[in-house]
């Protein structure tokens, strides 16, 4: 499997400075041929569509970082999935720890959007991972056991196919503090042992899950070196092409 390399701009760049990232990037990616690994840029709502104009025609695929979990109808603020699709998303990160954090999203809203987002077509990638006091008191897996299994409620077996999780240690989340490459690999396999209980061998095989959490150019070889790590969500080091780039490049 391929490694997935996604860019999570969170609250960064306007109209201006997102088109100017995706023409350089596209002008670097034809020179370097960078076909190694599947590339997602997540930036705001409010630079979808203009990426997705500049990134027409290149092997970048386009995410949002949120959604809601309604069709249409009297929810102002809130982006639909229907909407998201209608700006050329392919993919979009749902529960992402900063929204259980500062927007009270539980993981039975989530599920919802899971499921709302599975329903229109596009892929989510669910983010999961424990906080700095659950780490230190060695609660990791069942706090990962219990997101996933609320997360994925009443998630076919033909539909799982099309998620991706993340796992990010909120610790670790822009923290410079990442997991380690051991640290990572173990959780992983844990999440692919509960996909196999919830689904089969086969999902739990092929499920792409993909690592988050102060990944930088200096250390995204490492992270990506284990078979059970598909890739990364990157964060901070996403928003410089450069940097982007070289972590792209470390995806084996
Ligand atoms: P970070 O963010 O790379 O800046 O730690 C990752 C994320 O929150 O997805």
């Amino acid at each position: 499997m391929k490694k997935m390399v996604v860019a999570n701009w969170k609250m960064n760049k306007g109209l201006v400075q997102s088109q100017q990232f995706a023409e350089e990037l596209k002008t670097q990616l034809e020179k370097h041929k960078v076909l190694n690994a599947d590339i997602v840029i997540c930036p705001p709502f409010t630079s979808l569509d203009a990426l997705n104009k500049r990134l027409n025609g290149t092997n970048v695929k386009l995410g949002a970082q949120n959604m809601y979990y309604e069709t249409i109808g009297a929810f102002t603020g809130e982006i639909s999935a229907g909407m998201l699709k209608s700006c050329g998303c392919e993919y979009v990160i749902v529960g992402h720890s900063e929204r259980r954090q500062f927007f009270n999203e539980t993981s039975a809203i989530v599920n919802k959007k899971v499921l709302m987002a599975l329903d229109e077509g596009l892929k989510p990638i669910l983010c999961v991972g424990e906080n700095l006091q659950e780490h230190d008191d060695k609660l990791t897996e069942s706090v990962i056991d219990g997101q996933i299994t609320t997360c994925l409620g009443h998630v076919s077996v033909e539909d799982i196919t099309n998620v991706t999780i993340a796992y990010e240690p909120i610790w670790a989340i822009g923290t410079g503090k990442n997991a380690t490459p051991h640290q990572a690999e173990s959780v992983h396999n844990f999440i692919r042992k509960k996909l196999k209980k919830i689904y089969n061998e086969e999902i739990s095989k092929n499920a792409r899950i993909i690592y988050g959490g102060s990944i930088s150019p200096e250390n995204a070889k490492e992270l990506f070196a284990s078979p059970s790590v598909n890739g990364g969500l990157v964060g901070g080091a996403s928003l410089e092409v450069e940097s982007f780039l070289k972590i792209i490049n470390s995806a084996l």
